[in-house]
C-alpha cells in the first residue's frame, strides 16, 4: 500500500517537517537523530539541514526513493535504512528519536514504540492521531498519550515526560516527548 502511494506521481506529504518536531528539536543540542517510519523523508532531511546527523528508516522502497532524492536536492547526507521497524534492532542509540504518525496494527505499533525507546539515548518524540481524530486510520490505530507511555513502559509522572493533545484544523494529535536525562521538553 505505501509503495503504491509513494510510487504515484507527486508527493504524498507536504515535504515540510512536522511542526512538533521543529518545536522539540529547537530545545535540544545537535547530535544524532533517528526518524522511524520516515516516509518521504521530510523530517529527516529537515534535521540534516539543521546539522543533525540523521538516520531514517521505513519499509517502503518507494518512500525511501523519494526521500533520498529530497536529500540529494537539499545537498544533505541521511543514512536511509529499509527495514520493518517492528522487527528491527537498533545497532546503536540516538540523541533524538522521532516517530510521527506510525499507524501500523496495534501490536506492531507497540513493538515499534518500545524499539524506538530502546534506541533513545536522549529524547524520544512520538506523535500520532488521537482517538478523537475524525479521519485517518481505523480507530484501533489511534491512541492517546497514556497508550503511548504504556507501550514505552514509562510512567506518566516520570521525570522528563511531557504530553499534549494538539488540534490542527480538523486533526487531533497525541504528542509524547520523553527525555532520558529527565530534562523537561516544553510542548
Ligand atoms: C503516515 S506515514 C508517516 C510518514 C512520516 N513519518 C511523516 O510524518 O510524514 C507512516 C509511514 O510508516 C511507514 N511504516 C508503516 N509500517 C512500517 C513498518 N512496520 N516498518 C517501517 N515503516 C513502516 C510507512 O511506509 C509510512 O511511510
Amino acid at each position: 500500500m505505501w509503495d503504491e502511494r509513494y510510487g504515484s506521481p507527486g508527493r504524498t506529504w507536504s515535504g515540510e517537517p512536522n511542526p512538533v518536531l521543529v518545536e522539540v528539536a529547537a530545545q535540544l543540542s545537535l547530535g544524532t537523530a533517528l526518524d522511524v517510519g520516515c516516509g518521504e523523508g521530510a523530517d529527516a532531511v529537515w534535521l540534516a539541514r539543521r546539522g543533525w546527523q540523521a538516520t531514517a528508516l521505513d519499509f517502503s522502497a518507494e518512500g525511501l526513493r523519494v526521500a533520498a532524492a529530497a536529500a540529494q536536492d537539499a545537498g544533505v547526507q541521511v543514512d536511509w535504512i529499509r527495514a520493518d521497524a517492528a522487527q528491527w534492532h537498533p545497532p546503536k542509540t540516538f540523541d533524538l528519536v522521532n516517530v510521527q504518525y506510525f499507524h501500523g496494527p496495534p501490536d506492531a505499533r507497540r513493538a515499534v514504540h518500545r524499539l524506538a525507546w530502546q534506541a533513545t539515548e536522549g529524547t524520544l518524540l512520538v506523535v500520532g492521531h488521537h482517538p478523537t481524530h475524525p479521519g485517518g486510520p481505523p480507530d484501533a490505530s489511534k491512541y492517546g498519550t497514556t497508550a503511548i507511555l504504556t507501550a514505552l513502559g514509562v510512567p506518566p509522572d516520570a521525570p522528563g515526560v511531557a504530553t499534549a493533545t494538539r488540534s490542527r484544523g480538523d486533526a487531533v494529535d497525541a504528542v509524547v516527548a520523553v527525555s532520558r536525562s529527565g530534562e523537561q521538553i516544553h510542548l
